[in-house]
């Protein structure tokens, strides 16, 4: 049968229709949402290229806890701008740290949001590079051992969650011993596992300072023009103990979300990161699309594609706008 006798039409008809047969729903429960915290006092203040986010310090991170609890987000993500930084990211993975001092500040405030913390070496190295530089080069495995350290100083700074993001080879199963042996076995592990080297992370590094001062990250971050990889690095993280997997970003990624959700039976995060963004925000900014709108257009799209948990900087204004 098709036309006329089928028409899809009408059941798009009235509003109530649409309701009644809409296949996918954005909810609070899939947000969370980033946070950056710097060295200070009473610090509030905007990151020029993300208009609505902000960095706090320690003591103002209490408020923005709260609020984000009352707006029914589940789950924050924790970046820590340490005031020095030096070639191994020695900040990384101190227990008075300023990222461990944010857990702890953000459990005490919200005891019921969960605080994933990200776990790299670019915020804290002077180099912004997400490992140990040698001889001008990333490399992988010494990278690991510093990475599973702040892993661990995480956990016991009380973080429910850690989510490394540095793309090194073997960091899970690394992490994954590090805290089993110590203690934490019922801390889960989100993997950015398909992290793209991508243009779009640009408005986050003058957020979080962590731009490399020499060369860039293809070395270590996926190439673009990959999807099948993509499936690997996911297959691998797996197989090393990551209880959720990450894609990113999202929308540049629906394809490998797909592939995701078709291929794993574990959580499928995808973050919206900064140049997504920003992007909607620059834009509605000159009048030139509808923001709310488009923003949770994006927002829908990567869940249908098969993301569970969205990361995303829009994550209180989408939810304030929420009915019920
Ligand atoms: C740190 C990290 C980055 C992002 C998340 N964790 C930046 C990068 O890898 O350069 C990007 C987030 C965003 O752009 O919103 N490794
Ligand atoms: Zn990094």
């Amino acid at each position: 049968m098709s036309f006329p006798a089928v028409r899809p039409r009408r059941l798009r008809r009235t509003e109530t229709l649409r309701r009644m047969v809409s296949e996918t729903r954005v909810a609070r429960d899939d947000l969370a949402l980033p946070l950056f915290v710097v060295e200070g006092r009473g610090i509030h203040e905007a990151v020029a290229s993300m208009p609505g986010v902000f960095r706090f310090s320690v003591d103002a991170l209490a408020s923005e806890a709260k609020l984000v609890a009352d707006l029914g987000i589940p789950a924050v993500l924790l970046f820590g701008i340490p005031a020095v930084k030096d070639a191994r990211g020695s900040g990384a993975d101190d227990p008075g740290g300023v990222v461990q001092r944010a857990v702890a500040a953000v459990k005490q405030a919200a005891p019921e949001l969960c605080v994933i913390t990200d776990v790299c070496l670019c915020e804290y190295t002077d180099h912004g590079h997400c490992g140990i530089v040698e001889n001008g080069e990333v490399v992988n495995d010494a990278s690991l051992e510093r990475i599973a350290a702040a892993a661990l100083s995480h956990a016991r700074a009380g973080a429910d969650v850690v989510a490394p993001s540095d793309m090194m080879d073997g960091r899970v199963g690394a992490i994954r011993r590090t805290l089993d042996t110590s203690g934490f076995e019922q801390v889960p592990i989100l993997a950015y596992a398909a992290k793209y080297a991508s243009a779009y992370y640009g408005p986050f590094r003058d957020a979080a300072e962590s731009a490399p001062a020499f060369g860039d990250r293809r070395a270590y971050q996926m190439d673009p023009s990959n999807r099948r990889e993509a499936l690997r690095e996911m297959r691998l993280d797996l197989a090393e103990g990551a209880d959720l997997l990450m894609v990113k970003p999202a929308l540049l990624c629906l394809d490998v979300l797909a592939d995701a959700r078709r291929e794993f039976d574990v959580p499928i995060a995808a973050y919206q990161v900064s140049g997504e963004y920003a992007m909607i925000h620059a834009a509605a900014e000159r009048g030139w699309i509808d923001g709310p709108r488009a923003m949770d257009e994006a927002l829908l799209s990567i869940k249908r594609a098969g993301a569970d948990l969205i990361l995303t900087y829009a994550a209180k204004d989408v939810a304030a706008r929420m009915r019920g």
